[in-house]
């Protein structure tokens, strides 16, 4: 379950905006822009489903934010980090129990990701 900090809602603004064009409106991956995508964007409904159950938050994060080293060398998938960067810190709390900290808009994202899954 999402922390009561994390906005639904807010969350799905976001994704509709600037992740469904890939990742496409139901998050499965056929988003108008795949069919010109080398590397095709991955199914987001899926994620716990292929991490054994557990919600990858530390991954998709970073993933965002671009942290993650993987990202910045030749991934299609643009980096959020500086867009997402506004608005307060919050501090995720990943199944294994350990926080990861991240901008609030993000956290909204994940909140939002996370409620898809299994959909
Ligand atoms: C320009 C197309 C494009 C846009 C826009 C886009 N993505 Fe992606 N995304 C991809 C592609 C392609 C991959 C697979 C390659 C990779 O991982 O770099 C990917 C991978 C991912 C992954 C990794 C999944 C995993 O199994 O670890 C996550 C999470 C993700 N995207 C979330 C998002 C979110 C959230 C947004 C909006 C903020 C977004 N993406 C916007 C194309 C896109």
């Amino acid at each position: 379950m999402p922390a009561a900090a994390q906005d639904l809602l807010r969350g799905e603004g976001y994704y509709r905006q600037h992740c469904a064009t890939c990742h496409g409106l139901d998050a499965t991956g056929n988003g108008p822009m795949a069919g010109v995508l080398v590397i095709q964007p991955p199914d987001l409904t899926a994620l716990t489903a292929r991490n054994d159950g557990m919600f990858p938050t530390a991954r998709v994060v970073l993933r965002i934010d671009g942290r993650e080293p993987l990202v910045s060398h030749g991934s299609p998938m643009p980096v959020y980090g500086d867009f997402f960067e506004q608005g307060p810190d919050v501090a995720l709390k990943a199944p294994s129990g350990q926080p990861i900290l991240t901008s609030e808009p993000i956290a909204d994202l994940v909140a939002y990701l996370d409620n898809l899954q299994g959909t």
